[in-house]
């Protein structure tokens, strides 16, 4: 079943208050709800709770037995008055909870997950976003093996009871949708702090995790505390419970969740030293916490009135965090990041068959829809509002909409509205980003005379499915015009608003007759550029651009400019440009360390890919390689000197230190790329000598990749010093997946076979399956054997987790993308999915999107 964004309607009734009593052990949860219901408006329509897998026990009205029938999975009561108090008991076994929706068993503890309908997997609810509640939570387990009971808001009352058990009682005062319910029992330990508010309330902070863990939590905790800070500085925002916890679970289905008060994060989020973890799982963990702790206003305290908003409290908040990490580290690099992550992930979604807008039209399953479109696009869309309003306006208006909406469920439409009030700024055509799906593509021309210049501008929107011939968009473009001798700006930078399909731009008194265009800066905007600047501009702009992303934009075009030709056959490979840029950029002593690391990344395979009309992995793979080695034989000798600087300290996580292994790293890349034997030998005395998985991991990420004794020994030791430890077995399964060898589609179907090898745990699932799929060349091999690899794992993992299956099939939808012999094998894989019994609706309207 197809549901409309159109078809929204207010709810039927509203339960004011949900009182949970819940009965737990490890294979029998009873959960016994009371929710109390008052009629919204005037009408005769029955009660409906949703309910998934449930049988209802008993149910009552008001007290007594009452009348109700089952729906398909929903639970319909007639009622007669206004308001009524309606109790329900049912019973499961959370243990038998493979889709990790609802409540769960993982690793001896009992955790939940409701985000977007896994309520009503708990007890029967409207379970939909826009009813808010006030909670009280009764938990009864055990005492020995639960001892540690936790759910949303304060801890009210706690007692001893019978055959040792115990209970606790919570409430929540705040009014939430039930996507923000949590409950969590089990043997935990918490590392605790506080945190004193700007209005100075004490707030008490715990990260809890097995016992063991605990010497692995102070970064989160520290993350923690300056997300609270942040937010009061950049935002006004203020945390409301005296109580704020977080809980680490092993199985898990994404990053986490922002439950009310009671954080619930996949372990890879929150644990983390600097011997098992990497500085880029060190920031991600920071990213993480910050995001969620932000929803608590943009989310918790301000919600979404149905799912088709999504974007209002995950696009929103992504582009809090992102702020936040920029503030915190290099923030042109954190940028940088960003922007490749949208351009490897968005940018695809938004051009092949899954594209769809940042407010969605339609769903079957709504959990297919925690996009990178809803994210990070979204994202976008709130950066280009701060970027037409200025920051002081900005905040204005995220001020008025925080105070006009708190404890209330609004849409996205309600966000842009209050933007506008504050500002006074017309966001009518900017609103087209949230409904048009499809990235545009700028072309930007600039004519000058020597007296003058001329910017001519023109936009493009792709169509998409179900949408076409689209409407020109409000596209904040950040530009300057710079002097070909100096790099001064000619034109001082501003932000031009292309809003027609075409346009121009004049600027008088341009004495210099060929001046170079620096546009999108920061990207400004989520578009694709088509510029016809040539290589000496790009080089001209890689060198002075003031603007730091614009230098590493160039130094990206620059490389593809050296790569496409070779893949379309026109040409051999000519590094001498790039050897050239990278030589001068590395040379640049203003440039920090954590620059140069991202300037001197060749572009991946996929964003190779992305610039082809169909792709043929094997001369993508070809035609990179090729770069690579010449770039490494080309400045050998600079890479060398460079990578033998002296290193920090093994657990100095300054961004100075960080940004000098990243560059190593990268170093170290390079060098293997132009002497594989010599990298081998490098790699292999980093990897034994490494004194922090940063150095550890970079060093076997380059070995996997070669050939030579080398790299059986060190992947060996890696896998005996850390078989105990999952997070770190994830990377030992990726690291493999990604290695860019001609027998890595053998050694994948043998990872899937490996004893440490399960579809059940989501981190280890996607450590092999998503990495496998990300690597370009090695999964549309020829045969057609990664399609089928991941086609099987897709039907096999859907039996248990639908989610998580769902979130494989992408990559098969590119298909109209490559090469016949290629799109035809997968187009069978995606077939022989769509014809599996019992298919998921999750996998169903991917599969059956995908086959268009
Ligand atoms: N709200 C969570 C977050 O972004 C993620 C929830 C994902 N839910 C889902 N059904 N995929 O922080
Ligand atoms: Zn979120």
């Amino acid at each position: 079943v197809t549901i409309y964004a159109k078809d929204y309607e207010p709810p039927k009734w509203w339960v004011r208050h949900v009182d949970l009593d819940c009965d737990l052990s490890a294979d029998k949860a009873r959960i016994r709800a009371t929710l109390n219901v008052e009629k919204n408006g005037s009408h005769d329509r029955p009660l409906v709770l949703a309910g998934d897998g449930l049988k209802p026990l008993t149910v009552q009205v008001d007290g007594a037995d009452a009348q109700w029938t089952l729906e398909g999975d929903n639970l319909l009561i007639e009622l007669s008055g206004e308001a009524h108090e309606i109790a329900t008991t049912v019973e499961f076994d959370p243990s038998a909870n493979s889709q990790l929706m609802g409540l769960y068993a993982s690793g001896g503890l009992l955790c939940t997950q409701c985000e977007s309908e896994g309520f009503r997997r708990i007890t029967f609810h409207p379970d939909r976003p826009d009813v808010l509640s006030t909670y009280s939570v009764t938990m009864h387990a055990d005492a020995k093996a639960y001892p540690i009971l936790l759910a949303n808001g304060n801890k009210v009352s706690e007692g001893i009871g019978e055959d040792g058990r115990h209970w606790a009682r919570w409430e929540d005062p705040f009014p939430k949708p039930s996507y923000l319910f949590a409950m969590v029992a089990g043997d935990l330990s918490a590392n605790s702090g506080a945190f004193t508010t700007m209005s100075g309330r004490e707030v008490e902070l715990n990260i809890w995790v097995r016992e063991k863990d605990l010497p692995l939590t102070h970064h989160a905790l520290q993350a923690l505390k300056d997300s609270m800070k942040w937010d009061e500085e950049v935002y006004g925002r203020e945390y409301d419970l005296d109580l704020f916890n977080i809980v680490a679970v092993d199985d898990f289905n994404f990053g986490a969740m922002e439950n009310k008060g009671l954080n619930i994060f996949n372990s890879r989020y929150v644990l983390a030293d600097s011997e098992t973890a990497t500085d880029q799982d060190f920031d991600a963990i920071a990213g993480v916490v910050a995001h969620e702790y932000f929803h608590n206003w943009s989310g918790n305290r301000v919600t979404c009135r149905d799912w088709f908003q999504l974007s209002l409290k995950e696009g929103f908040t992504v582009f809090r965090d992102q702020c936040f990490s920029q503030d915190h580290n290099s923030e042109a690099v954190k940028r940088i990041e960003d922007v490749r992550l949208l351009r490897a992930i968005q940018f695809p979604e938004d051009s092949g068959p899954l594209a769809h807008p940042v407010r969605p039209d339609s769903y079957i399953e709504i959990s297919n829809f925690y996009t990178a479109t809803v994210y990070n696009k979204g994202a976008e869309l709130i950066r280009m509002m701060r970027t037409i309003l200025g920051e002081k306006d900005f905040r204005k208006g995220s001020d008025l909409y925080f105070e006009r909406h708190d404890g209330q469920a609004v849409t996205c439409e309600d966000f842009v509205k209050a933007m506008e009030d504050a500002s006074g700024k017309d966001l009518a055509q900017f609103r087209l980003w949230y409904s048009q799906a499809g990235t545009p593509t700028v072309r930007a021309h600039v004519d000058a005379s020597g007296s003058g210049a001329v910017l001519k501008l023109q936009q493009d929107i792709p169509d998409t499915p179900g949408q076409k011939d689209k409407q020109p968009m409000a596209i904040p473009l950040k530009m300057a015009l710079l002097s070909r001798q100096s790099g001064a700006e000619l034109v001082e930078e501003r932000t031009v608003m292309l809003g027609e399909a075409e346009q121009t731009v004049t600027f008088e008194d341009i004495a210099e007759a060929d001046p170079i265009l620096s546009i999108n800066r920061d990207f400004s905007a989520p578009i694709i550029l088509e510029s016809d600047r040539d290589d000496e501009e790009l080089a001209a702009l890689a060198r002075v651009d003031g603007n730091a992303f614009a230098r590493y934009e160039a130094l990206q075009e620059l490389n593809l400019r050296a790569l496409l030709p070779v893949i379309r056959g026109e040409t051999v490979m000519d590094a001498s440009k790039v050897i050239a840029a990278f030589d001068a950029t590395l040379s640049d002593e203003r440039l920090d360390d954590a620059f140069k690391a991202e300037a001197i990344m060749i572009p991946s395979e996929a964003m190779i890919g992305e610039k082809l009309a169909t792709i043929d992995p094997d001369k993508v793979h070809a035609a990179r390689q090729a770069l690579g080695h010449e770039v490494g034989k080309g400045l050998t000798e600079k890479l060398e000197q460079m990578y033998g600087r002296e290193r920090p300290a093994g657990d100095d996580l300054s961004v100075a230190a960080k940004g000098q292994r990243a560059l190593s790293n990268q170093l170290l890349g390079l060098i293997a790329s132009g002497d594989p034997a010599k990298g081998a030998r490098l790699a292999k005395a980093q990897y034994d000598g490494a004194r922090n998985m940063t150095e550890r991991q970079g060093a076997l990420t380059v070995l996997v990749s070669l050939d030579g004794a080398e790299r059986g020994a060190a992947l060996e030791d890696f896998y005996n010093r850390f078989k105990d430890q999952g997070l770190v077995l994830d990377k030992w399964f990726g690291l493999q997946a990604r290695a860019e060898r001609d027998d890595t589609m053998d050694a994948v179907e043998k990872l899937a076979e490996h004893p440490d090898f399960t579809l059940k745990n989501p981190n280890r699932l996607r450590a092999l399956l998503v990495n496998f799929a990300s690597n370009q060349w090695v999964f549309h091999h020829a045969s057609g054997r990664g399609y089928d690899l991941l086609a099987r794992m897709v039907i096999e993992a859907d039996k248990l987790n639908p989610q998580v299956a769902a979130r494989l099939v992408p990559p098969l939808g590119r298909w109209r993308r490559y090469t016949d012999a290629r799109a035809k094998l997968m187009r069978a894989a995606l077939q022989r999915i769509e014809q599996a019994d019992g298919l998921s609706k999750d996998v169903f309207e991917q599969v059956s999107k995908s086959l268009g």
